[in-house]
């Protein structure tokens, strides 16, 4: 700008400071304050990091692109950003709602080419990750690219697959927002059956918000079909994974207690939500009164009914891969079906 001494405002990266000290760094200082973090945020502790002064709060490491955001609206600001400015110009909520505008245009103008599935429920042991396998193999057809990302931080997808976990989903933390094809496949392990396996990785909570939706994000341009096997509680991957997914399975058995809560738990999503009966024993009239309670209790379609399947679950004691039977995969193909996610066709688009 002539005339105009270009100036920089610094961004701070620090957790430890007191809402005071902040306060004080940007006003006087007239400096930006970041809170950078590793952990997984939520939305309450992120609304509070706000109140407490911090202008946003980003994942570690920072997006080089997205500092420089703040330091050039210091440059428009005339070399300072005064508390007033910040207070006044309409403040982006989060990291991830700037990057829908600059300089992050290439995430929103670069389409999806994925239908991308999230697998999930309010309880463990219903077979989310059993039911998640069954489709990445079901969806493998010749020509399709095909990713099971798994987002549950306590899930064991690599040990049932027998793939090492020397790339994992805590990749996706770090990666860079866009990715040739044969950079992202570096960071997926392939499986014996042709789909790629994205592994949990270390982070005790799972994916940031940050990180989970990198993920969904460079797979969902990769790959013709992303299914999401989640954590059964509110970590914000899972929140992620409902509200980005182009449809939602929620997956109950016939024990009331895989149901309770489960509808706002869906409802957290914006897509389709349907619900999978699985692992059920009872006879086809009693499974039936069950879908006719769900329907009407929990509110949502109930696309499949999937019984014991006896070969399977030893399979799986055993310590192998879920395979499931001819009746079982049977059920898996009409689900996608009926969600839309398969159609009958086989070649590649
Ligand atoms: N339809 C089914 N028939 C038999 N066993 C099943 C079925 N679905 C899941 N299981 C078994 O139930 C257990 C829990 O399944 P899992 O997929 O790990 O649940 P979640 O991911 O919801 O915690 C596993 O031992 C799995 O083999
Ligand atoms: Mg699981």
């Amino acid at each position: 700008m002539p005339g105009h001494t270009r100036s920089f405002t610094l961004a701070l990266f620090l957790d430890t400071w007191n809402e005071a000290t902040v306060r004080r760094v940007k006003e006087q200082l007239g400096l930006s304050v970041l809170y950078c973090t590793i952990d997984t945020i939520t939305r309450e502790r992120y609304a509070e990091l706000c109140q407490a002064g911090y202008d946003d709060v980003v994942p570690y490491p920072p997006a080089p692109d997205y500092v420089r955001h703040w330091e050039r609206k210091a440059d428009e600001d005339q070399g300072r950003v005064t508390l007033e400015s910040l207070v006044s110009r309409p403040r982006k909520s989060s990291y991830t709602d700037f990057r829908e505008t600059k300089p992050f245009e290439h995430l929103s103008i670069a389409p999806r080419r994925a239908k991308v599935i999230c697998v999930t429920g309010v309880k463990g042991g219903v077979g989310k990750t059993t039911l998640s396998a069954l489709m990445a193999s079901a969806l493998m057809v010749k020509g399709r690219r095909v990713v099971l990302a798994e987002l549950d931080p306590n899930g064991n997808l690599a040990g049932l697959f027998r793939t090492d976990r020397t790339v994992t989903a805590d990749r996706f933390e770090t990666l860079p927002d866009a990715l040739t094809d044969p950079e992202l496949e570096q960071n997926m392990m392939r499986t014996a059956g042709g789909w790629w396996l994205i592994p949990k990785g270390e982070r005790p909570l799972g994916l940031s918000r940050d990180g989970a939706e990198r993920l969904i994000h460079l797979t969902g341009q990769y790959a013709d079909y992303v299914v999401l096997d989640t954590h059964a509680s509110q970590l914000i991957s899972t929140v992620v994974a409902l509200q980005e997914a182009d449809v939602v399975l929620g997956v109950t058995t016939p024990d009331r207690t895989t149901w309770t809560d489960l509808r706002p738990f869906l409802q957290q999503g914006e897509r389709p939500a349907y619900l999978i009966l699985n692992r059920v024993r009872e006879r086809p009239r009693r499974a039936a009164d069950i879908v006719a309670f769900l329907e009407r209790e929990i509110g949502y379609r109930v696309v499949g009914v999937v019984r014991e399947d006896d070969g399977m679950y030893k399979r799986v004691q055993q310590g192998l891969a879920p395979m499931g039977s001819r009746k079982t995969n049977a059920e898996i193909q009409r689900i996608l079906r009926a969600v839309s996610v398969l159609d009958t066709s086989t070649k590649s688009k």
